[in-house]
């Protein structure tokens, strides 16, 4: 009998609407439950991903045009989906990823002002239907105002200060939330309102990342 092919699944949004968090619980109640589970993160989940990770987010490092942004996660999602992801949905195991193409729509795309086309072509080109059109994939979302004190109260972070994306002005970040909505209206991505407490934001994706009965 051939094995159970895995099912992709995407926690998109914003910085600070609480992806990480919620995914952590999902991935916590699958072992729990059984269920061969690997996780992966964009950018920087593929094996050449951390040099790449770093041009992209180090406050210190150059500025980069969006094409050139866009052209550095293609190499790593490339290699990610194809020496990864892939192969554990083959093997059967549920894949949870922080971040997949969605956030260059919003960042790239919205935020850094190149065309939609020119992010879903680009996209088309060089990524699979199984990447392009996830199993699950959710989006949460927060106001701006939300979302801001929330990042207050985060510790962060990799680089000791927010991240090159992070240091972008505020115009750039309500851009980026009108290409989650894009995301959401006219690419399948689901929304989850993402205010509450952890358990009731929980309460709100659980079907759909658990849909048999439980
Ligand atoms: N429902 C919630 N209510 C209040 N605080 C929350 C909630 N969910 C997460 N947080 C806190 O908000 C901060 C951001 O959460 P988290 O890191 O999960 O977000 P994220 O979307 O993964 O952010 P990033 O894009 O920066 O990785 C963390 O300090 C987390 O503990
Ligand atoms: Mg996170």
């Amino acid at each position: 009998m051939s094995k159970r092919r895995g099912r992709y699944i995407v926690w998109e949004g914003s910085d600070g609407v609480g992806k990480s968090t919620q995914m952590a619980v999902a991935v916590q109640e699958s072992r729990r439950r059984g269920i061969p589970t690997r996780t992966v993160r964009e950018p920087g989940g593929s094996d050449i991903g951390a040099p790449i990770r770093k041009i992209l987010l180090d406050p210190n490092g150059p500025d980069l045009h969006p094409k050139a942004e866009t052209a550095l996660f293609l190499g790593d999602r490339a290699q990610l989906w194809h020496h990864t992801i892939e192969p554990a949905l083959e093997g059967g195991y549920d894949v949870h990823t922080d971040r997949n193409w969605w956030s260059t729509l919003a960042y790239q795309g919205a935020g850094g002002e190149l065309s939609t086309d020119f992010i879903v072509t680009a996209h088309e080109l060089f990524m699979p239907e199984g990447y392009l059109h996830p199993n699950v994939g959710l989006v949460f979302h927060l106001t701006e105002e939300e979302r801001q004190a929330r990042k207050s109260r985060a510790a962060t972070d990799e680089f000791g200060k927010p991240d090159r994306i992070e240091q972008k002005k505020q115009d750039f970040f309500k851009r980026v939330e009108h290409g989650y909505e894009y995301v959401r209206d006219r690419l399948g991505g689901t929304g989850v309102h993402a205010a509450g407490e952890p358990e009731e934001v929980t309460a709100r994706w659980w079907s759909y990342v658990f849909p048999e009965a439980t």
